[in-house]
C-alpha cells in the first residue's frame, strides 16, 4: 500500500519550467549556442550549474569556474525577475486539487525540488503548508536523476521508497523516482517521459483513488 506521494515543484504543480526555459534560453543565446524546446528537455530537474554545463557543452568554448559562476547568477536574476510577480494564481489547474486528495485520502505529502528558489515560489504560491516535508537542493548532494532527493523525502515522512508515489514533469526526475524504487507517475508527453509508470497530462488527470485498495 502507498503511505506518501512526492511532488516535484516546477513543471508539476506551478508552471515555472518555462520561466526556466526563457531564462536559459536568453544565457544561451548571450553565449552563442543553439538552444530549443526540444533540448530543454535535458535540462528539466537539472540543477542551475549541471544545466549551465549542458548548454556550454554545446558551444566550443571554454569557460574558468568563476565566468560559470557569473552566467549561473546572471541567470538565475533573470529567472527571479521572471517569478517576481507570481501568486496564488499561477497554481497549475489540478495541483491544489491533487494535494487535498493524497491528504484526505491519509497519505503523506513530500516536495521533492533540486531549485534553490523552491521555498520562494511555494510561499508565492501559497502551498508551503500543504507539505510534511520539503526537500530543496539545501538538503542534499546530489541532483536528479540521482535517487537521492526522493530517497530523502522518503525516510524523512517515515516511509519506505517502495511506498511512495513521486510525480514529474522531467526524464531527469522519472529517472530519479525509478532509481529510488518508487511508482512514477510523469506529467506531460508520454513519448517523452516513456520510463514513467504512467503519465498523465495535468495534475487535473491525478487520481488518489487509483493507488488505493
Ligand atoms: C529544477 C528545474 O526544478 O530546478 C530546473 O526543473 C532548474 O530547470 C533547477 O535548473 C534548479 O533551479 P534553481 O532555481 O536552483 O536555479
Ligand atoms: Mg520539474
Amino acid at each position: 500500500t502507498y503511505k506518501a506521494v512526492i511532488f516535484d515543484l516546477d513543471g508539476v504543480i506551478t508552471d515555472t519550467a518555462h520561466y526556466h526555459y526563457l531564462a536559459w534560453k536568453k544565457l544561451a543565446e548571450q553565449v552563442g549556442v543553439p538552444f530549443d524546446e526540444v533540448f530543454n528537455e535535458r535540462l528539466k530537474g537539472v540543477d542551475r550549474m549541471g544545466s549551465l554545463n549542458l548548454i556550454l557543452a554545446q558551444g566550443s568554448a571554454t569557460y574558468t569556474e568563476e565566468e560559470k559562476v557569473a552566467l549561473a547568477t546572471q541567470k538565475n536574476a533573470h529567472y527571479q525577475e521572471l517569478i517576481s510577480t507570481m501568486s496564488p494564481a499561477d497554481l497549475l489547474p489540478g495541483a491544489v486539487e491533487a494535494l487535498d486528495s493524497v491528504r484526505q485520502a491519509g497519505l503523506k505529502i513530500g516536495l521533492a525540488s533540486v531549485s534553490r528558489n523552491a521555498l520562494t515560489v511555494l510561499t508565492s504560491l501559497g502551498i508551503t503548508d500543504k507539505f510534511d516535508y520539503i526537500v530543496d537542493a539545501s538538503k542534499i548532494a546530489r541532483g536528479k536523476p540521482d535517487p537521492e532527493i526522493f530517497l530523502t523525502a522518503a525516510e524523512r515522512l517515515g516511509v519506505k521508497p517502495e511506498e511512495c508515489i513521486g510525480v514529474e514533469d522531467a526524464v531527469a526526475g522519472v529517472q530519479s523516482i525509478k532509481a529510488a524504487g518508487m511508482y512514477a507517475v510523469g506529467v506531460g508527453d508520454p513519448a517523452v517521459l516513456s520510463q514513467a509508470d504512467q503519465v498523465i497530462a495535468s495534475l487535473t488527470a491525478f487520481s488518489i483513488a487509483d493507488f488505493l485498495n
